[in-house]
């Protein structure tokens, strides 16, 4: 069935009817979806759920509302499931945030080509004129679809190391920013009240784009996870402001862009939350060197820094009936997660109970560690989360840190001169062994050194993560 040539604008009521019906139920699956994805047991039924909402609301638009034929709906489908399909399979777990990045930024995009398209037909249209509110509704949705695209961009050019990852701040920035976003709006204001005047949106779009650099690349190479779902919601915003200038209006792109665009600032505050640090700091704060590592380790403490090799440490762990585990950003660049499982199997084995310490910033996105740990098949309920943790620290014979730094480092407790002071950490020096797992002595993301390293009850067990497992985990294997 070929693609009919001009769209109808006045749609029967059954057409209406069913794409209303189609529509709630979409966000139905939407809302459960996003319920499902807060628990790692069924995240990945949330997201096969709220994919299948949004297959709904796109055929309920295109076909009810006869804007393509089924056939060429299919065509789309396939081409775009076989990229997404390609891009999910080769991604490696450590580039999803740049993954991510990316897909906001299309969808940004999307919204803006949907806006220019909206605005040329309607344009032409006497019979559909642009009201006032959706003249500034189209300028405010290419504002923030043009940020959220150049934004993107830079900062997946930041994590996949295109673009240096230090933050680059100057004088002037903050004001050209503040001018460039009232221009913006004194466009969106102006196509308002004069709908002719239909350049406004390239002088928005432009500014828009420019905007979304100089914004994203003042954050550090570190901090982009957080600019990234950030983005994530300026995606959301963007799509449902285009809802609202479509007509008819689109329901559903109006439910699924606030869902997004909620859920995406909540998650950015979770995150500002879980460093200890306002999204100003973030945004403005110009915090991080290029990328994870900072240099040396605790300088002027001179205690002396114990070690401990494979074979000791299967010793040590032989008989003990308590061991917390805490993954980080190291286990994730070692991939480090099956080596672990195999540990995990030994010690239950031999029926030491393991728990897993999980940071909500360990790592460099949310849901990092659970993701990684799930992969392995890791029992849920071995997962414990900050606040379920750290009474278990108490009671452990050993912790053992596994390529995790700031999120473990006591001074975020007591050292109010600590960028990372206030920032909630995993007790682990409460154990009463803390091994720690990972190259050397070297900073983690923020840069800051790290006194448990010497702290009397640590060991450091130095080495890749992975291999690091692997040789404890043969040297466990050959006491029995
Ligand atoms: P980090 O503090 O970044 O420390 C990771 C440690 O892993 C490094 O000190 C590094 O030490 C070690 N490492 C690297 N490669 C390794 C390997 N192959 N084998 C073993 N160890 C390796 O990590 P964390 O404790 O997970 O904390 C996360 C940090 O990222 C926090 O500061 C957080 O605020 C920040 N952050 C997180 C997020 C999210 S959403 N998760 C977002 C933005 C920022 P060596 O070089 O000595 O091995």
């Amino acid at each position: 069935m070929p693609a009919p040539e001009t769209i109808p604008t006045v749609l029967p009521t059954w057409v209406l009817l069913t794409q209303d019906i189609a529509y709630l139920v979409a966000a139905v699956l939407f809302i459960f979806g996003i319920k499902q994805l807060s628990s790692p047991r069924t995240a990945r039924r949330g997201n096969t759920t709220a994919a299948v909402g949004m297959l709904i609301a796109i055929v309920a638009t295109l076909y009810v509302q006869n804007y393509l034929s089924l056939v060429w709906i299919a065509i789309a489908l396939v081409i775009g499931s076989a990229v997404g399909a390609v891009l999910a399979i080769r991604i490696q777990m450590t580039a999803m945030p740049q993954l991510v990045a990316l897909f906001n930024g299309f969808g940004g995009l999307a919204s803006v080509l949907v806006v220019g398209s909206e605005y040329l037909r309607r344009s032409d249209d006497i019979n559909l004129p642009i009201t006032v509110d959706q003249g500034l509704t189209m300028g405010l949705s290419v504002l923030v679809g043009t940020v959220t695209f150049t934004g993107s961009m830079v900062a997946y050019g930041k994590l996949q190391g295109l673009i240096a990852g230090r933050p680059r701040q100057w004088s002037g920035q903050l004001v050209g920013n503040a001018l460039m976003t009232l221009v913006s709006v004194a466009a969106s204001i102006w196509i308002a009240v004069d709908v002719d005047a239909g350049w406004t949106l390239l002088v928005i779009a432009l500014l828009g784009s420019i905007l979304g650099v100089t914004l994203t690349i003042a954050i550090g190479g570190a901090d982009m996870p957080v600019m990234v779902a950030l983005l994530n919601s300026y995606s959301g915003i963007a799509a449902c402001a285009t809802g609202f200038i479509l007509d008819p209006p689109n329901k559903a792109l109006i439910v699924s862009g606030a869902l997004v665009g909620a859920s995406g600032i909540i998650l950015t505050s979770i995150m500002c939350k879980a460093m200890n640090r306002s999204l100003a700091n973030v945004l403005f704060g110009g915090v991080g060197t290029d990328d994870s590592t900072g240099a040396a380790g605790p300088r002027g403490d001179d205690r002396p820094v114990r070690t401990v090799d494979a074979e000791e440490l299967a010793l040590m762990l032989d008989g003990v009936r308590k061991v917390v585990i805490v993954p980080g950003y190291g286990m994730a660049v070692a991939q480090a997660q099956h080596a672990v499982r195999d540990l995990f199997n030994l010690l239950r084995g031999r029926e030491t109970e393991v728990y897993f310490g999980i940071h909500p910033v360990a790592g460099r996105m949310p849901g990092h560690m659970n993701v990684l740990l799930a992969e392995v098949d890791i029992p849920y309920d071995r997962l414990l989360d900050l606040d379920a943790c750290n009474p278990e620290f108490e009671t452990a014979e050993m912790a053992i840190v596994l390529g995790a730094n700031d999120v473990v480092n006591p001074a975020a407790r007591h050292d109010k001169s600590s960028p990372i002071y206030g920032m909630p950490i995993l007790d682990v020096d409460k154990a009463q062994t803390v091994i720690v797992c990972k190259r050397s002595l070297a900073a983690g993301y923020a840069g800051v050194e790290n006194e448990l390293f010497v702290a009397p009850n640590t060991l450091m067990y130095f080495g890749d993560a992975k291999k690091s497992m692997g040789e404890l985990c043969k040297a466990l294997g050959e006491l029995n």
